[in-house]
């Protein structure tokens, strides 16, 4: 019996929690706010934001659209994260990846203070992760770990496997998994014998950001998968990193695409936001 993992009524009730929140906090003077900034036309990234945004509407969280030209130089950009930074109605910074080639995306995301880092992808934060340190975590990361809680099988002394090494989603996923014990294999595109490792995996993070490339076969019997990717076909469908069809008959527990990790990178953003807004109000 295979189990579709929920991320969407997941999310719903996080929102409702957070929602909550934040009319308490209003209550004590503290209005959440939020500013994305949003480089260019990617469609991708407009839709992001769009829903990001409405997540913020919906919880009380007030948010404010920041939108450059594609041919926005390093400079500018600097000089629009450092306004925010000082401006304390905004207590998270959002910069949407990606960044257009002239932009260095590690030099941006450095620029933003710290404690606005509501990504949780400045230096600092990274490496409080690292050392499993309080601070600001990424939002992906922490919505699949939400996920495998959801299930309800523990993580301790389990095989995690997590295919993608990217900043923003498998690097800090692992670090996450093996601060809840598990053995962690990270797999990458020089990865040997990719098969065998997913073949070992009691738990499976596919953040490859390759269209169906895990088969079901691949995938041992009764692990817990929890799909990252997110991908528009040609026929208009949403797919994920996984073969949904094969990978959902030898999994236990399987996210789905979409309704899995999306809703959950949303409302941990939210959830980031009111954490960032209490600590520095
Ligand atoms: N682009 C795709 N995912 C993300 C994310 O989680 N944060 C940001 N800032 N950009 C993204």
């Amino acid at each position: 019996m295979t189990t579709i993992i929920d991320g969407k009524s997941l999310a719903e009730k996080i929102r409702s929690q957070i929602a909550q929140e934040i009319s308490q906090l209003k209550a004590k003077g503290v209005y959440p706010g939020l500013t994305f900034i949003l480089v260019g036309e990617n469609p991708a990234s407009q839709i992001y934001v769009k829903n990001k945004k409405a997540a913020c509407d919906e919880v009380g969280i007030e948010n404010f659209l920041e939108k450059l030209p594609a041919t926005v130089s390093e400079k500018n950009l600097l000089a629009k994260i450092e306004a925010l930074n000082k401006n304390p109605k905004v207590h998270g910074i959002l910069v949407q990846l990606p960044l257009p080639k002239q932009i260095d995306t590690k030099k941006m995301l450095a620029a933003i203070s710290p404690k606005k880092d509501v990504d949780g992808l400045h230096p600092e934060n990274m490496g409080k992760l690292a050392l499993k340190l309080p601070g600001l975590k990424p939002c992906t990361p922490q919505g699949v770990i939400a996920l495998i809680e959801s299930t309800g099988v523990s993580v301790a002394g389990k095989n995690a496997c997590v295919v993608g090494r990217s900043d923003i989603v498998g690097l800090p996923t692992a670090l996450l998994l093996l601060h809840q014990n598990a053995t962690v294999t990270i797999c990458h595109s020089r990865t040997k014998d990719l098969k065998e490792k997913i073949a070992a995996a009691d738990i499976l993070i596919a953040a490859i950001g390759k269209e169906k490339f895990i088969q079901g076969d691949w995938i041992k019997k009764g692990a817990v998968v929890i799909d990252v990717g997110i991908h528009r076909l040609a026929n208009g469908k949403i797919c994920g990193d996984c073969d949904f069809e094969t990978a959902s008959q030898r999994a236990a527990f399987i996210t789905p695409v979409p309704g899995g990790v999306g809703p959950m990178t949303i409302a941990m953003l939210l959830k980031n936001t009111v954490h960032a807004a209490k600590e520095n109000s």
